[in-house]
């Protein structure tokens, strides 16, 4: 078929479902200038091994390194706006609330940013500090001693960023609320994601054999291709406005 007609049946699809679970990445942030992970030479782990800079072992072997690193993001991100793609699920939930949940694997909080309610975060937030050790009576985070990074002065603990690292537990509560979006979504969009890191891109095998049809939204093939029905081969700010525009 031809994208034309790719992007009418996806369309229809929406129109029927009555509920829609979207799964982003990094992808879907790249229109707002933020690398993503995976992509030859632009993604950051082109540049940096994720070991060192998202793993726990590497951040006690190198703390400023990764805490640095996590501020360059930081303050890119700051530097940064949403685009049409993260607008048009936003402007989507605000025409039919209750009928979409919106997962991501992102950190960079452009969605919430965009006006999208109740995001499913998956790695967690990269703007939220919190303690390397389980915190003492000691530990508080507004007294942390400013430093690369900032540590408490009593027990030398060490802040890092609220992110989930590899080999890290997703957060227990919201993992589950996203396989059960998955569970009884019509519709799953899986959107600039590579889908090779679990369990974020299990939701989309979830979400198939409970029935729902799944759309990929992507300029590349993706590991998740084959359990998807359709690939709308776009980027997410040109593909999401057209198949969650104002006509539905
Ligand atoms: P990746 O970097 O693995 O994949 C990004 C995907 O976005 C690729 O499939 C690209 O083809 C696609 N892409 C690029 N530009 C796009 C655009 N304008 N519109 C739509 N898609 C586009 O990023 P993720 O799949 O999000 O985890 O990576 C998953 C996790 O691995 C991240 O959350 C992060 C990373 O390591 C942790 O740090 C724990």
């Amino acid at each position: 078929m031809e994208e034309g007609a790719l992007l009418d049946t996806a369309t229809t699809w929406v129109e029927q479902a009555r509920h829609v679970a979207v799964l982003t990445g990094a992808g879907i942030s790249a229109e707002s200038g933020v690398p993503t992970f995976r992509e030859a030479q632009t993604g950051y782990w082109a540049q940096f091994r994720p070991e060192d800079m998202a793993t726990e072992e590497g951040f006690r072997a190198h703390p400023r390194r990764v805490w640095d690193w996590y501020q360059h993001r930081r303050g890119l991100l700051a530097a940064s706006q949403p685009n049409a793609g993260h607008v048009a699920l936003a402007q989507f939930q605000q025409r039919h609330p209750g009928r979409i949940t919106l997962i991501t694997q992102n950190v960079d909080g452009l969605h919430q940013r965009a006006g999208s309610t109740g995001v499913l975060c998956l790695h967690g937030d990269i703007f939220a500090d919190r303690w390397l050790d389980t915190p003492r009576n000691c530990c508080h985070i507004d007294h942390a001693v400013a430093g690369h990074p900032p540590y408490c002065d009593r027990c030398g603990n060490l802040l890092r960023p609220g992110v989930v690292w590899f080999g890290e537990p997703l957060p227990y509560a919201t993992l589950e609320a996203a396989q059960q979006a998955a569970r009884v979504c019509d519709l799953m969009l899986v959107v600039g994601t590579a889908g090779a890191v679990y369990p974020a891109a299990g939701l989309a095998r979830i979400a198939r054999d409970a029935g729902a049809r799944v759309v990929i939204v992507n300029p590349q093939p993706t590991e998740l291709d084959a359990v998807a029905h359709e690939a709308l081969r776009g980027t997410a700010a040109q593909v999401l406005p057209a198949l969650l525009s104002e006509a539905h």
